[in-house]
C-alpha cells in the first residue's frame, strides 16, 4: 500500500532507469490501494502488454516529444492521436508508454462514460460500508504513470468536463463522490485516441483546444505492412501473406478503409481454414478468398469495383455551389440553376 497526502510518491525519471521495467511493472501491480487526505482508494491495475511499434517512427518520437518537460516552468502535452480504425492508434500510446517505463493504464471511454466512471466509483464493499475505486486514469495521475484514453469522442460532453482542470495548468480532477481534490503527479501522462465514424459525440471546443497537438497515423507503407504482420502472425504463410499486404496497399491506394487488424483477421482466418483439415487442404487463394469475404464482405473481393461505388456515392453529396442551392431544393422547379 501507498500512503498519500496529495504529494509525489514514486521515483524521479533518472531512478526509472535504473530499475528493471518487470520490477517496477510488479512494484505498481502490487499497490493495490492509496490513501489521499484519509480516504483509501483502491486502485486499478497496469496493462501489462508490452507490444512493438512498426515503421513510423516519427509520430512515435512526436508522442515521447509531447511528453517531455523541457524546464521547471514547462508542461507535458496531451496529444490526440487520430487515424482510421484498427491502424495503431492504441498499440502507439501503448509502445510510447513501455518505452517511457512507466506504468500504463488505459481507459476504454464510451457514450455512456459518467464523470465518475472517469475519476472514482463508490462501490458496496462485503462489509457493507462504500469502499472507494480509483479509475485507470486517476490510477495513473497517483501511481506517475500513463493513461491511454481510448477512443475519446464516445464519450459525452458532462464526462470531458471533468476532465477540463486536469488537462490545463491545473493538472487535478475533483471526486463529488469522495468529496476530494487529487492532483496529478508529475510523471503523469496522457493522451487520447479518436476514430472519425459515426457513433461519436462532438467533442466541444474547450476540450479539443486541451487535446493538442494532433498526431494523424496514415496507412503502412508496404514493407511496415509485411513486418506488422510477420510480427503478430509469424507462423503465417508467405505466399498468403504477399495476397494480404497486396490486397491491403491496393485499398489504401484506392482510399478504402481497411487497416492492418483487417490483414491480421483475414490471415488469421485463412491459416486456420487451411490447417483445419489435414487430409483434404483447402487451396490456398480458396481460403485467402472465403477469408476476405468473411472479414471484410462480398465487395471487398473487387477493390476496383468497390473504390468506384464509394466515389459514386461521395460524389452524390453534391454540396452547396450557389446561392439557389441555399433557398431551393435541388429537385424543385423553380431553382434558379435548372
Ligand atoms: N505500426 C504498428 N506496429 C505494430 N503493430 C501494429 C501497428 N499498426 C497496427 N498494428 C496492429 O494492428 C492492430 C490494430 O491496432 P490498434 O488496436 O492499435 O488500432 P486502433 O487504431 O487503436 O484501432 P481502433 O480505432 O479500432 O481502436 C493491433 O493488433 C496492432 O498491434
Ligand atoms: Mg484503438
Amino acid at each position: 500500500m501507498c500512503v498519500l497526502h496529495n504529494s509525489h510518491i514514486i521515483f524521479e525519471d533518472k531512478n526509472i532507469n535504473c530499475i528493471k521495467f518487470e520490477d517496477l511493472m510488479n512494484q505498481f501491480s502490487q499497490s493495490k490501494t492509496a490513501v489521499i487526505d484519509g480516504i483509501t482508494l483502491t486502485l486499478s491495475q497496469p496493462d501489462l502488454t508490452t507490444p512493438e511499434w512498426i515503421g513510423q517512427k516519427e509520430v512515435l518520437k512526436q508522442i515521447l516529444a509531447c511528453w517531455m518537460i523541457i524546464s521547471d516552468k514547462d508542461l507535458p502535452l496531451s496529444p490526440r492521436i487520430i487515424g482510421m480504425p484498427g491502424i495503431g492508434k492504441t498499440t502507439l500510446g501503448m509502445v510510447a508508454a513501455v518505452q517511457r517505463k512507466q506504468p500504463l493504464y488505459i481507459f476504454q471511454c464510451t457514450s455512456d462514460t459518467r464523470p465518475e466512471d472517469l475519476i472514482i466509483t463508490p462501490v458496496l464493499a462485503e462489509s457493507g460500508k462504500i469502499s472507494y475505486h480509483a479509475s485507470p486514469l486517476v490510477t495513473a495521475m497517483i501511481n506517475g504513470g500513463i493513461c491511454v484514453l481510448d477512443e475519446g469522442n464516445r464519450m459525452n460532453e458532462k464526462s470531458w468536463a471533468s476532465l477540463a482542470p486536469l488537462l490545463d495548468h491545473r493538472r487535478y480532477v475533483e471526486s463529488i463522490i469522495a468529496g476530494l481534490r487529487i492532483n496529478a503527479h508529475k510523471e503523469f501522462r496522457t493522451c487520447v485516441t479518436m476514430n472519425n465514424d459515426e457513433s461519436t459525440f462532438e467533442i466541444p471546443d474547450y476540450m479539443l483546444s486541451r487535446l493538442q497537438p494532433t498526431l494523424t497515423l496514415e496507412m503502412p507503407n508496404s514493407q511496415d505492412e509485411i513486418a506488422i504482420l510477420k510480427y503478430h502472425l509469424p507462423f503465417v504463410e508467405s505466399e498468403l501473406l504477399n495476397m494480404t499486404v497486396n490486397f491491403l496497399q491496393k485499398s489504401h491506394q484506392l482510399d478504402l478503409d481497411f487497416s492492418p487488424r483487417d490483414g491480421l483477421h483475414i490471415l488469421q482466418y485463412a491459416m486456420k481454414r487451411l490447417v483445419q483439415d489435414k487430409d483434404h487442404p483447402l487451396a490456398k487463394d480458396l481460403a485467402w478468398q472465403e477469408a476476405v469475404q468473411k472479414v471484410l464482405g462480398d465487395d471487398a473481393l473487387n477493390l476496383d469495383e468497390m473504390a468506384k461505388n464509394k466515389n459514386r456515392a461521395l460524389g452524390e453529396i453534391r454540396l452547396p455551389q450557389g446561392l439557389g442551392d441555399f433557398f431551393f431544393d435541388e429537385d424543385s422547379p423553380i431553382h434558379p440553376d435548372r
